[in-house]
Formats: C-alpha cells, sequence, structure tokens
C-alpha cells in the first residue's frame, strides 16, 4: 500500500474528530522536558480498540511507524515522533474509560488514555486504593505508566507497575489484538505476556486498556519531616521504621539541602518546616488501617528511638492534612524549581539501598575531577533510586555549562552507579535519550534477547522506531 493512501485511509478511521489539526500538534510533538521537536506525517485520536487495530494493520501493511503518546509527560522522549513523512502519532487520551471495577477481587480496569488521577480516584470511591502515585499524576495517563514501567513515591509498599498489572489488552503491530484481562491472581499458563510488554515503551505493541491491582484504603496515615545525619543514617531510620512499624512504611524519600534550597527559592509559598538548615532530609510516610491515633503513637516512638540513635537532629510531624500536602509539595516541586533555576543535567539512577552512600560518595568524588557544579540530588531513597541532579555554578548559564560538561558528567554518574552493580535509568526508561547508556550498560546477551523479542513480535520494526533498541542491535527493516 502507498503512504499516502495508507494515511488517508487512517485519517477515514478515525474521522475527523479523531485527527489533530497541525494547529493543535505542539503540544504532541515537543516533549515535556522540551529536549525534542518532533514531526509526524498525521496526528490521531482513536476513540475504540477497533480503530487502534485497523491502523497498526495499515502502518503494518506500508510500513509506516507507530508512536503511541499518552499523557506526555515522559522524561526520555518515548512518546514524540520523528519522521514527517512515515510516523504516525497515535495519542491515546479518548481512549479513557473505566470499563470495570471488582471492589471484591480488588482489580480496576481502565483504558490505556485514563489520566492516572482519575483511576485513583475511582478507586477511592470504592474505599479502595490505586496505589500508584507521583507528581504527574494529574496528567499521566495509564497507558504511558504500562509502557515505562512508572514508579513514583509509593513503589517501597507497593512496588512499580509492573507489580501493579495484572493484565493487558495490546493491540500487536500485524492490528491482532492480545486480550488478557482476566484479572486473575494466579494462572501459570505458559508466558506471561502482559510483562512483556510493561516498560516496553511501546517499542512492541500498543497498549489500549489494562486490569490492575486495588488495596485496601487505608484509614491513617501519618507523615514526618525528618533533618538526618547523613543519607545512611537515613537508610539506617527507614530499616528501624519497617521493622518498628510492622512493615507501614509507604515512601522514603531523600531531600538535600540543595535540594529545598531550590525549592524555597523558586516555589511560591514553601517554608522550610524546621528552624535551622541542615544538610539532609528524609520524608516518611506510614499508611494503615490501624486507627490514626495508633498509627500517630507508632510513628512517634519511632521518631523517640531514631533521635536517641542519634539518627534524627531535628525533624517535624505533620499535625493536619494541610501540612501533610505542604511536605509533600517541598519534595514533589524541586523538579519545577530545577526548571525555574534554568535547568539541571538530570539522573535517575538506582543501586541496592545498602550501596547509596558508596554511590554519592564515589560519584561525588569523580565529579568533582571533571568540573565546577552544584547538586541537587533527591529522591526514592527507599527504592535506592536517586535524582542526581547537576547545575552549573551560580550565574553560569546552564545551556554552556551542559553542552561543555553535561556528557563528561552524565558518563561519570552513570559509570559510579554501575560500578555498583546498578541502573543508569531507575524509573524514567530510555526512549530516544538513552540508547547509547543501555548499549554501554547493558550486557551484549541482554541486548541480543531484547533485539530477538522485537524482531518476533514486531518483524517490520514499525513500533516506535528508533526507540529503547539501539539500532545496531535492531539493524532490519525498520519503519
Ligand atoms: C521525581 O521523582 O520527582 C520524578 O521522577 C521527576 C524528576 O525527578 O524530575
Ligand atoms: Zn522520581
Amino acid at each position: 500500500m502507498d503512504r499516502r493512501d495508507a494515511l488517508r485511509r487512517i485519517a477515514e478511521i478515525v474521522g475527523p474528530e479523531g485527527i489533530v489539526p497541525p494547529t493543535e500538534a505542539e503540544r504532541y510533538l515537543v516533549d515535556e522536558r522540551r529536549l525534542y521537536r518532533g514531526s509526524a506525517a498525521l496526528i490521531v485520536r482513536p476513540s475504540t480498540v477497533d480503530e487502534c487495530s485497523r491502523i497498526l494493520a495499515i502502518c503494518n501493511r506500508a510500513r509506516l511507524g507507530v508512536v503511541p503518546q499518552g499523557g506526555n509527560t515522559g522524561y526520555c522522549g518515548g512518546a514524540t515522533p520523528f519522521d514527517a513523512e512515515r510516523h504516525v502519532l497515535v495519542v491515546m487520551t479518548r481512549m479513557n474509560r473505566i470499563r470495570e471495577i471488582d471492589p471484591v477481587g480488588f482489580t480496576l480496569t481502565a483504558e490505556a488514555g485514563v489520566v492516572l488521577a482519575d483511576a485513583q480516584a475511582e478507586a477511592a470511591k470504592h474505599g479502595l486504593l490505586f496505589p500508584l502515585s507521583m507528581a504527574s499524576e494529574g496528567s499521566c495517563r495509564i497507558g504511558g505508566n504500562v509502557a515505562t514501567n512508572a514508579g513514583g513515591l509509593a513503589v517501597l509498599r507497593y512496588g512499580t507497575m509492573r507489580d501493579l498489572v495484572l493484565g493487558l489488552e495490546v493491540v500487536l503491530p500485524s492490528g491482532d489484538v492480545l486480550s488478557e484481562l482476566k484479572g486473575l491472581r494466579k494462572d501459570n499458563t505458559g508466558y506471561h505476556l502482559a510483562s512483556v510488554f510493561v516498560g516496553s515503551e511501546g517499542t512492541l505493541g500498543l497498549v489500549t486498556a489494562a486490569v490492575l491491582k486495588l488495596f485496601p484504603r487505608p484509614r491513617s496515615t501519618e507523615t514526618a519531616w525528618l533533618a538526618v545525619s547523613s543519607p545512611a543514617t537515613a537508610i539506617a531510620l527507614l530499616g528501624r521504621a519497617r521493622d518498628e512499624s510492622g512493615d507501614r512504611v509507604v515512601s522514603a524519600e531523600y531531600v538535600s539541602r540543595a535540594s529545598l534550597e531550590l525549592v524555597l527559592r523558586h516555589i511560591e509559598g514553601a517554608r522550610d518546616p524546621l528552624d535551622r538548615a541542615h544538610e539532609h532530609y528524609l520524608l516518611l510516610e506510614l499508611a494503615s488501617s490501624d486507627a490514626p491515633a495508633a498509627l500517630r503513637e507508632k510513628l512517634e516512638r519511632i521518631v523517640e528511638r531514631a533521635a536517641e540513635a542519634g539518627e534524627i537532629v531535628d525533624g517535624v510531624l505533620a499535625e493536619s492534612g494541610a501540612q501533610r500536602d505542604a511536605l509533600w509539595r517541598l519534595r514533589e516541586t524541586i523538579p519545577e524549581a530545577e526548571r525555574r533555576e534554568g535547568g539541571a543535567v538530570k539522573h535517575d539512577v538506582s543501586v541496592r539501598i545498602s550501596d547509596v552512600p558508596r554511590f554519592l560518595a564515589l560519584a561525588g568524588a569523580e565529579l568533582d575531577r571533571i568540573a565546577p557544579h552544584r547538586r541537587s540530588v533527591y529522591g526514592h531513597i527507599g527504592d535506592g533510586n536517586l535524582h542526581y541532579n547537576l547545575l552549573p555554578p551560580q550565574e553560569d548559564p546552564f545551556a554552556e555549562f551542559r553542552d561543555r560538561w553535561g556528557a563528561k558528567l552524565s558518563c561519570a554518574v552513570h559509570d559510579a552507579a554501575a560500578r555498583l552493580g546498578g541502573s543508569f535509568s531507575a524509573e524514567h526508561g530510555v526512549g530516544v535519550l538513552k540508547i547509547a547508556e543501555l548499549e554501554r550498560y547493558r550486557s551484549p546477551q541482554a541486548l541480543a534477547a531484547m533485539a530477538a523479542l522485537k524482531r518476533a513480535l514486531d518483524p517490520n520494526g514499525i513500533m516506535n522506531p528508533g526507540k529503547v533498541i539501539p539500532p545496531a542491535a535492531f539493524a532490519s527493516r525498520s519503519a
């Protein structure tokens, strides 16, 4: 089928309502971090699985690339199309129905375009919890959460999206629909196919719906903002909190003083909750179905013992929902504060939790040798996942710093993580931004297995071309 013919037929399938006109294309073609400005032959917003299936079948026949997009909140350019002639951008936002909620089986079946916050709200309406949570939850979508194996703020307790997906509906590149939406807790009938697509960043198929795990809604939540003497003591304190609370810890987020200062400088209404400045903070949250007073007592006891052990230097426990929100805002607005400061060379590394202090020492020493910089370090210390971001010395322009030093500094950060057996991308994925890192840090065996999977499921290479799989590993007929 000829390219023009194919594009015309796709436009007919979605109808006028499903076509994004050039005047509205910008928001879909520019990524969240404004690293990329893409281009596409056509931007469509299908509204049914059948439409998706017909679109992919046509693209497969005409060898057109299909780039899936959810809320366009990704950090690695994974949802940006890069070919004005041969890429079709498939925006999933109209497929936003919650198909089913099963309060007995604790599951929710959502289409790919459901906003994460809407899935959470639907669960809450039934007195249940969908625990995936992150700053972008008001705009990111379930399909994107699946495709990137999203992490966020409650992984410590509930896991990443991979742990929360019971089944998927996926349109394969051929147009065939793979429907695995039974929502079974146990099913050992051969390969668990849904797992293959979680984290595949749209390179194997188009996710159209997911069955998600729900949990009992905690009746009480307690939050503390604690100044700790070092990241190592934050980890020791986390262990103590997990043990003494009966594993009620939901989040353990590390914030360095440098990151907090960016928030205090740029985010309206942000206040330091403590009287004196400290180098290291831990935002600790516990939740349970205990009565509120019981959980509060547990947290107070943990804090008391940690203070006696010298792990905590100072701290405050949230006294109200508003105070809890204010504490979380100090953590969640760090990326925004970095943007307003002029930008940062960002990293998203993970190591074993016990190796976090070694990683910080290794990376810090190496970076000091390379170039003057400021560090904004924060993140999910309870998962061993840090956002280790680098800014130019004050007053220096960010673009010059990034262009001159960015690659060298990033290499040093990633090498430090790799030396400890860690990951260069703990939660933000690979997309187009980190393909070279994938090639450098993953084993030849892993790369070969990924390329083999890609070739088997997408022999014509139409799904999200140029993303994740290094071109050398997939040297065949890609779209
Ligand atoms: C976060 O943890 O805040 C997010 O992963 C985003 C970021 O670090 O920029
Ligand atoms: Zn994060």
